[in-house]
């Protein structure tokens, strides 16, 4: 058995020491009161062990994270249709970017920006009979843990703030890829988006990537081909236009949210988990980016 936790103490007294801890994300501004001494980190191996340290078991939202996670369910009710309606290449641009949406005809990207993401979130809204239940369940089963929630206050403060979606899910609307009303949708984003979760949940949420489809309890079996796809979609485009430089500095599939969290993964081995909230200027966890570079730096291990 190997032991991290010598490595987690290390990566986390060096991401800590730092001055810069980025900036909090206050366009969301119940995001803006998060205090961004936080920081934990956790990590979870395929064989069953874990390591943590600092504030891995304080919930925090999780925001672009769950864009994998509604992916995933999509993918597990629809395959490869998302695909007609959706791109898979890196956008090169930030998350909330309308330019290109309007250039290539309504057609995303990419599922992790947000105009993908809604687009998800509508094949989602179509197909379930309860689409908001439904989603929180779908996370609830896979991860193991009934005490995931929404927070409805981010979920409402992104709502009234949220003008650059609204603005996106009309462009969507206006080229026809978006079956259900904008605000339907938008309502689902935003409390798919308001999930709260602890880097422990994370890591068991997102054990099914590292572990050949197969989820912690079983209750999800998603095939190797569709794992390796959303893999590559998170290491393509997990980080928007800041991509390049988490394939480059980590070298792992990884998704971030603007909560600050940021989850990575190495097939068949481990699932890391990092939350601080202050964010770089390109949307990404400051210290979680610092912290993920220095432990696959040191430890070797990536999937390059
Ligand atoms: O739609 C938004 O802007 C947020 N709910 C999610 C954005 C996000 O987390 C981007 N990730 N780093």
């Amino acid at each position: 058995m190997r032991n991290f936790q010598p490595i987690l103490k290390e990566i986390y007294a060096s991401a800590t020491n730092l001055k810069d801890k980025g900036t909090v994300a206050s366009y969301i501004p119940e995001l803006a009161i998060v205090d961004k001494q936080n920081f934990g980190i956790h990590l979870r191996t395929v064989d069953g062990h874990e390591y943590a340290i600092g504030d891995y078991n304080k919930p925090f939202s999780i925001q672009s994270i769950s864009k994998v996670l509604s992916l995933t369910m999509a993918t597990s009710l629809v395959g490869n249709k998302i695909l007609k309606r959706v791109n898979v290449e890196p956008s090169g641009h930030p998350f909330n970017q309308l330019a290109l949406l309007e250039i290539e005809n309504g057609i995303p990207r990419n599922p992790f920006i947000n105009a993908g993401a809604m687009v998800i979130a509508d094949i989602l809204v179509s197909r379930l009979q309860n689409p908001k239940e439904d989603f929180l369940n779908f996370v609830r089963e896979i991860t193991n843990d009934i005490s995931i929630h929404f927070n409805e206050s981010v979920a409402y403060s992104e709502k009234v703030t949220g003008f650059k979606n609204y603005a996106a899910a009309n462009l969507l609307k206006s080229f026809g890829n978006l079956e259900n009303d904008v605000d339907v949708v938008l309502d689902f984003y935003f409390h798919q988006c308001s999930i709260e979760m602890t880097c422990s949940q994370l890591s068991k949420a997102f054990y099914l990537f590292a572990n050949k489809g197969k989820c912690l309890r079983n209750v999800l079996h998603l095939t190797e081909s569709q794992v390796k796809r959303i893999n590559a979609l998170m290491l393509t485009c997990g980080f928007y236009d800041e991509a390049g430089e988490f394939a480059f500095e980590v070298g792992l599939p990884g998704k971030s949210g603007v909560g600050g969290g940021i989850v990575a993964l190495l097939p068949h081995d481990f699932i890391i988990t990092t939350w601080s909230p202050g964010l770089n200027i390109n949307g990404n966890s400051k210290l979680g980016m610092q912290a993920l570079e220095e432990f696959t730096t040191k430890t070797q291990l990536s999937i390059f």
